[in-house]
């Protein structure tokens, strides 16, 4: 009988069985870094003239592999992808402010969860070229991450990023993840030809804390 299927074989399926699904945290007021503030994505991002102009800067999304926005993407696709986004039950959307000024300058994305296996995937984008190289990436991720691992009760953390993305891997590989995997000649490349796109993961134990286990006083301060 194929409706007592389950109950009849729990038995069999004992890691299956025990995994709930978790219910999802809500978002945090704000997570603080140590040059950074990690908040949620909210209606003043999406309006701002910037964040449009980032998505139409060549040198911004040529590294984020989306040869789509090469002709300039639209006000309108921009709404429907952050309000599809800031909906989903499976990621958590946030914006980058410069933790001194509050100014912001990037976004930051826990996508693709599964309240399952405890996983999700990061991706992030600094938008404002001025402050590339400052550390920014390295601290908001590590910020994002620590909350993932130590609230949200991830348990692997996954990126991508184009193997023509060098500081990218970089900063992932200083955290603490690992290459698993090479997707070969995966990416359209703007100057032509196809590129590999490099699969990073991180599980708890190897998170690289360092700088990041250091901000715990902000994040009291934060929730003030
Ligand atoms: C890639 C990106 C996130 C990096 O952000 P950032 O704030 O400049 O990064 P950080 O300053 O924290 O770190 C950059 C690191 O890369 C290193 N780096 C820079 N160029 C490098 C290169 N060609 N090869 C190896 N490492 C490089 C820097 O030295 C620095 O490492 P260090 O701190 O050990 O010196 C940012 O440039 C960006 O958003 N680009 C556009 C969108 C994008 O590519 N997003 C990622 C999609 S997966």
């Amino acid at each position: 009988m194929p409706g007592n299927l389950e109950r009849d074989r729990l038995h069999e399926f004992p890691g299956w069985w025990g995994l709930e699904r978790k219910i999802r945290p809500a978002y945090p007021a704000e997570l603080l870094g140590n040059v950074c503030r990690v908040l949620p994505f909210g209606e003043e991002h999406q309006n701002s003239d910037r964040y449009l102009a980032w998505l139409r800067d060549f040198e911004v999304i040529r590294t984020l592999n989306l040869p789509a926005y090469w002709s300039p993407v639209q006000k309108d696709e921009v709404r429907r992808y952050c309000a599809a986004l800031r909906g989903s039950e499976n990621d958590y959307f946030f914006a980058i402010a410069l933790r001194e000024t509050g100014e912001f300058i990037g976004t930051l994305r826990a996508g693709h969860i599964d309240w399952r296996a405890d996983i999700a995937d990061i991706g992030i984008m600094i938008g404002e070229k001025r402050v590339w190289g400052g550390g920014i990436a390295q601290d908001a991720i590590a910020t994002l991450a620590r909350w993932l691992f130590d609230v949200v009760e991830i348990r692997r953390i996954t990126a991508g990023a184009m193997a023509a993305n060098p500081a990218m891997i970089h900063v992932f590989e200083k955290l603490g993840f690992q290459q698993e995997g090479v997707l070969r000649s995966q990416d359209a490349l703007p100057e032509g030809g196809y590129g590999d796109h490099i699969l990073l993961g991180c599980l708890k134990s190897e998170f690289v804390r360092g700088q990041a286990e250091a901000l715990r006083e902000g994040d009291e301060d934060a929730r003030k």
